[in-house]
């Protein structure tokens, strides 16, 4: 095992110190929340919230469980859409375009705070599950899938089952996943919720690595203000309300 990922590696880094370029990820996508507003039924879930996130920045969104975090994280991926106001990702209302869910999959990395592992498939399994549609031939998602396990430290794990893995070891197997398509932007909702608090670190750390290695916009949701010790600048939402931090 070790030896076939090293075998993985080694062109890569090769490449690396020659200058070229193997599979470098795009750079970040800009992300721009102008007056949005959902409403579900009586609910005003979020209210008027603006903000922007630059190309490569790590942002986190803190607040109350209720608040809208998650509203507005899943408008900014485009899995719900506002009542009022636009999102726009690299100034695009990426949802609204024809062909918007396969954007929206090569473009956006969700983790959630559940891993939403499928059981019965080893952790490469569950990462190679992401490449389905990528047009990669079934011994290239296979590497690939390594690859991106060995990224997130699991290599060791990755013909484990979920089950045989510990709880933070399950949030990587889903991290490496949600990377699989090499997503310009990265949206954690709470994944550090379901961990004890030494793992927590652990994860919080390893998404704020990625997302410098890889230059991917990351947007992180937690309730924990920890997680604004990594990022570039934090917003608290309250009552649906983004707060000004000035
Ligand atoms: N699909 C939905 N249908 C109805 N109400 C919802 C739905 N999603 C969220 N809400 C409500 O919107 C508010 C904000 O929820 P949410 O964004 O999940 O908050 P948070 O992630 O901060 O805990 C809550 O009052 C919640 O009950
Ligand atoms: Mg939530």
């Amino acid at each position: 095992m070790d030896n076939h990922l090293s075998q993985l590696k080694r062109p890569r880094e090769a490449a690396r110190r020659e200058g070229a370029s193997v599979r470098t990820p795009p750079a970040g996508a800009e992300v721009r929340v102008e007056h949005a507003s959902r409403r579900y039924g009586s609910v005003d879930a979020l209210v008027d919230a603006s903000l922007h996130a630059s190309p490569g920045e790590m942002l986190a969104i803190t607040g109350r469980s209720g608040s809208g975090k998650s509203t507005l994280l899943h408008l900014i991926g485009g899995l719900d859409q506002p009542t009022s106001g636009r999102v726009l990702v690299d100034g695009r209302e990426i949802w609204r375009e024809p062909g918007s869910a396969r954007h929206r999959r090569e473009l956006v990395g969700f983790v959630f705070q559940q891993h939403f592992l499928l059981t019965d498939l080893v952790a490469r399994a569950n990462v190679e599950v992401a490449l389905l549609g990528s047009g990669m031939r079934r011994t290239e998602r296979r590497s690939r899938a390594l690859e991106l396990l060995d990224e997130v430290g699991l290599a060791d794990r990755a013909e484990h089952l979920p089950e045989e893995l510990s709880g933070g070891e399950r949030q990587r197997v889903a991290l490496a996943r949600a990377l699989a398509n090499e997503p310009r932007l990265l949206l954690a909702d709470e994944p550090t919720g379901a961990v004890d608090s030494g793992t927590s670190q652990l994860i919080l750390d390893l998404l704020a690595e990625l997302r410098e290695r890889r230059g991917m916009t990351l947007v992180i949701v937690s309730y924990d203000a920890q997680v604004g010790i990594r990022a570039d600048r934090m917003l608290t939402v309250i009552d649906g309300r983004v707060a000004d931090p000035d």
